[in-house]
């Protein structure tokens, strides 16, 4: 199967959402909204994406968001979570949040329903790089609930589709029933991006790959000088990625991580996301993968 054909227009206004300045580490940082629930859908199961709308008018006009950016969720007398932002950000009304249930604050999410409160510190961390990806082939990699950080950026690109050349999304899950997302694939493809998936295990109705997400470059015609990967997904199968975009001749100037660990203070005071001479937090989590390369190598980082 080979990618399909690069589309050819004018150039369009740039519709783009800037990044909007990072937090400043200090009470910033600390500052809250109340959201409310106002739709909730499970993806999978276990894993739903909640939209939340601000209760104060005012931060619901101010705030804005870059794919690839983060809030922190937080349930009171329960606890605060990291979760990427996966709605359009052109679409103001409410913020997008998919969530797989692992844990205090992810099992409690998954307890309230639409009408219920969270509470939200926000938006966190680095974009992935949509300006320097422009005019380039992009290659976007992910991994189980890893294309809940990308959605908002295939979403953005969709949105100004004509400064991007070939778009293809590769995606694996562990088996057909945890593909997040499946009823948006062929608006996607529509929308002129290579959708290609791949399971670990199928099951009986599951005619498509079977293998691991890198084994989806086989069949890709890549155009390596000129394209810009992004990646994410469990740390090994990002490392697998970046090999595999290695050997296929993607510099790894143009090869992008996002790193989902731990956090607590998302404010770079409490080292609990600290990872070599980087905190995930505020330098990540979207980072070079020259920037990260020495240290994904080594094990229990
Ligand atoms: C930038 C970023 C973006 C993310 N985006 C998403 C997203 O879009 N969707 C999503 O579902 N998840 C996302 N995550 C992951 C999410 O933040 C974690 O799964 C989080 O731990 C869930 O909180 P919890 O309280 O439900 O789980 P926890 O109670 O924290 O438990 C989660 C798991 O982590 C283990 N764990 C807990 N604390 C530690 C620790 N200190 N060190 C090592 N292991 C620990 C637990 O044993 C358990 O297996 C993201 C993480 C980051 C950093
Ligand atoms: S989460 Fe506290 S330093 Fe990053």
């Amino acid at each position: 199967m080979t990618a399909p054909p690069r589309i050819e227009s004018p150039p369009r206004p740039c519709i783009h959402t800037p990044a909007p300045e990072p937090l400043a580490v200090g009470r910033d940082a600390w500052h809250h909204h109340v959201t409310r629930i106002v739709a909730a859908r499970d993806e999978v199961a276990g894993v739903r994406t909640y939209d939340l709308a601000f209760r104060d008018p005012a931060a619901a006009a101010s705030y804005t968001f870059a794919p690839g950016q983060f809030n922190m969720l937080y349930l009171p007398g329960i606890g605060e979570a990291a979760i990427s932002i996966s709605s359009d950000p052109l679409k103001r009304a409410s913020v997008g949040h998919t969530v797989k249930a692992v844990g205090n604050v992810t099992h409690a999410l998954e307890r309230l329903g639409v009408g219920d409160e969270v509470v939200l510190r926000g938006p966190f961390g680095t974009a992935w790089p949509l300006d320097e990806l422009q005019g380039r082939d992009v290659l976007i990699v992910t991994g189980g609930v890893g294309l809940a950080s990308v959605r908002a950026a295939i979403l953005q690109i969709i949105a100004a589709r004509h400064d991007y050349g070939r778009v293809s999304v590769l995606f694996g899950a562990k088996t057909p029933a945890g593909l997040i997302y499946a009823s948006e694939y062929d608006a996607w493809r529509a929308a002129g991006i290579d959708v290609r998936l791949t399971v670990d295990e199928a099951d009986g109705d599951w005619t498509g790959r079977v293998g691991l997400v890198t084994a989806l470059f086989d069949d890709l015609d890549l155009d390596a000088a000129a394209t810009g990967l992004t990646c994410c997904g469990p740390e090994p199968m990002m490392l697998a990625v970046v090999r595999r975009a290695s050997a296929a001749g993607i510099p790894s100037a143009a090869m992008y991580v996002s790193m989902e660990r731990n956090m607590s203070c998302a404010a770079r005071l409490c080292g609990l996301c600290q990872f070599g001479p980087e905190f995930i937090c505020r330098d990540g989590p979207v980072f070079s993968y020259d920037r990260l390369a020495k240290f994904l190598d080594i094990k229990h980082l």
